[in-house]
């Protein structure tokens, strides 16, 4: 039959129900476990639509990456958003219980170990942030939390991931500027790393916090102490517990705060110090500090209830591809938090019904390669009108979100004392401590790829694209 031939209110019904109603958006009932796991296992699927890395001549656990030119139309996935979206799919089993990508993510997580099994793999020297080597070890200590399937006894093992991490991090401790901390980048011969910042010293605070609590080994909570301490005395942290982005170490000894706030910051911090406070057995410091980062985290990072994305939601195109995936970070961390420090539990879940039924019904676009109906965007606070937006970070965000709403019946997190078989090993990764740049010595190809990067750089800043690239991660430089 013809579609001409079809009576026109027919027609119409037809097209309505085949491609019509762009706004079907993702069917979510908070109070049944099975509609949550329902909603999380669709947009999971979708989330994964953008995964090739397990396809015959791809590289496993490498997204899209971007391409010459990024901006927001035509960006690619950077290396560190792939490790934390194998995180957010471990909380998804977690979570469901679907062991569905589980092969796929084990996969991953241990094809970018690195040569020292450290997170460090060679291909991704020349853009390699700490904060980036984080967000893979992070990965790796949420699957020994949640008890995630164990490698196989020839491949490194997840807790000893986190250590290799947290061990090459510990040696890079740098009192020679700004009394210590971490700088940005992994390797002294790279953009950025004069900058010291939040978000590199979150994750290893982050990883230490939750090393003390899973191995009871109290040098984790000393330098997860010294951390918080130094993040503290520069200031990248205020009184007020809002969490800044950081400080150039070289010009001026990290005096000068940029005042940048990203939801994901304050979040690395929260669920930091919720493992001080379980690990110290409650005590009165940690909850004070909890309490206080929740606070501010509520009033930067939440409009009536909902995530928002404070620094670029508004007009949701100045978002970078970073920046669309943080609200992922900020909900599942929250969650997770609620189990070190049960005491901020109701102020959590309830931010958390609220966004996640925000997200999903953000959840209705039909990009065109993903003409589906229930693509998500990112301003969940604009209801079904789709933002236009789509990706990963979109994807990653209403799963966590939606997903973080089963934290309540989800089981606690695993520790070697309670269960957690995840074997460690505390001098992973120490082969690379002491000097990584001779370790990893520069090649003549390196500095021409950094050339090339410079050459791109001032090509952007020409073209009037630098708030686009240069916002990645939130200082003006751009990522390698
Ligand atoms: C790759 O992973 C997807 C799930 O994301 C799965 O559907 C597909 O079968 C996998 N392909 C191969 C070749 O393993
Ligand atoms: C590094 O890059 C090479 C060449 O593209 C690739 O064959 C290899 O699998 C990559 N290794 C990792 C760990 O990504
Ligand atoms: C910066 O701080 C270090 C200590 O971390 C100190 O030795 C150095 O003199 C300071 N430099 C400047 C320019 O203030
Ligand atoms: C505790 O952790 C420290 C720091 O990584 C390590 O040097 C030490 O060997 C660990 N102790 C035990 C008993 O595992
Ligand atoms: C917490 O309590 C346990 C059990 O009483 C005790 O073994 C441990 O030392 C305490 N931890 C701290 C940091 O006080
Ligand atoms: C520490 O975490 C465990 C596991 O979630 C929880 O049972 C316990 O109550 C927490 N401790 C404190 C002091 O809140
Ligand atoms: C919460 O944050 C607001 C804004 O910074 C502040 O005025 C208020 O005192 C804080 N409340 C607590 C309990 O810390």
């Amino acid at each position: 039959m013809a579609w001409f031939s079809i009576p026109r209110p027919l027609a119409v019904l037809l097209a309505l129900s085949l491609f019509g109603d762009a706004a079907t958006a993702i069917e979510l009932d908070l109070t049944s476990s099975a509609s949550i796991k329902s909603a999380a296992s669709t947009i999971a699927f979708d989330m994964m639509s953008y995964y090739k890395g397990n396809l015959s001549g791809q590289t496993p656990g490498l997204l899209p990456g971007p391409p010459a030119t990024p901006s927001i139309t035509n960006a690619g996935y950077f290396w560190w958003e792939a490790g934390a979206m194998f995180g957010s799919l471990v909380d998804y089993w977690y979570y469901t219980g679907d062991t569905t990508y589980n092969d796929v993510v084990s996969q991953a997580l241990l094809f970018q170990t690195g040569p020292d099994n450290d997170y460090l793999p060679t291909n991704q020297t020349n853009g390699m942030g700490n904060d980036d080597q984080g967000f893979w070890g992070m990965s790796a200590m949420t699957a020994a939390e949640l008890g995630f399937p164990d490698p196989p006894p020839d491949k490194p093992q997840w807790l000893a991931l986190a250590q290799g991490v947290y061990n090459v991090q510990a040696g890079k401790w740098d009192p020679t500027t700004c009394n210590g901390g971490l700088h940005w980048q992994a390797f002294s011969f790279l953009n950025g790393f004069t900058y010291k910042n939040s978000i590199a010293n979150g994750c290893f605070f982050n990883i230490a916090a939750r090393l003390a609590v899973y191995t009871a080994n109290d040098s984790y909570a000393v330098s997860a102490e010294r951390t918080w301490d130094w993040v503290r005395s520069v200031k990248f942290i205020d009184d007020a517990y809002n969490v800044y982005d950081g400080a150039q170490s070289t010009v001026d000894n990290c005096t000068q705060v940029n005042k940048q706030q990203y939801s994901y910051n304050s979040a690395i911090f929260l669920l930091g110090a919720a493992h001080m406070y379980n690990y110290t057995n409650g005590s009165q410091i940690w909850q004070g500090r909890v309490a206080g980062l929740l606070n501010a985290t509520l009033t930067n990072f939440f409009r009536n209830g909902i995530a928002y994305e404070n620094i670029c939601e508004a007009k949701v195109s100045t978002c970078s591809i970073d920046m669309l995936s943080f609200k992922a970070y900020l909900t599942r961390w929250m969650a997770a938090a609620t189990k070190q420090a049960p005491f901020i539990f109701d102020q959590v879940k309830g931010v958390l019904e609220s966004s996640a039924k925000a997200a999903a019904l953000q959840c209705s676009g039909s990009p065109a390669d993903h003409p589906n109906g229930r693509t998500c965007g990112l301003s969940w606070a604009l209801g079904a009108a789709w933002d236009g937006t789509s990706g990963v970070g979109q994807q990653m965000a209403a799963m966590e979100v939606i997903q973080s709403n089963l934290i309540t019946q989800a089981k606690a997190p695993l520790t070697a004392g309670s269960g957690g078989t995840s074997k460690g090993d505390p001098s992973a990764g120490s082969g690379d401590i002491s000097t990584p740049e001779v370790v990893k010595p520069i090649t003549t190809a390196d500095r021409a790829g950094a050339g090339i990067l410079t050459a791109l750089l001032s090509a952007i800043v020409v073209s009037g694209l630098a708030w686009v690239s240069m916002a990645e991660k939130g200082v003006g430089i751009m990522k390698g």
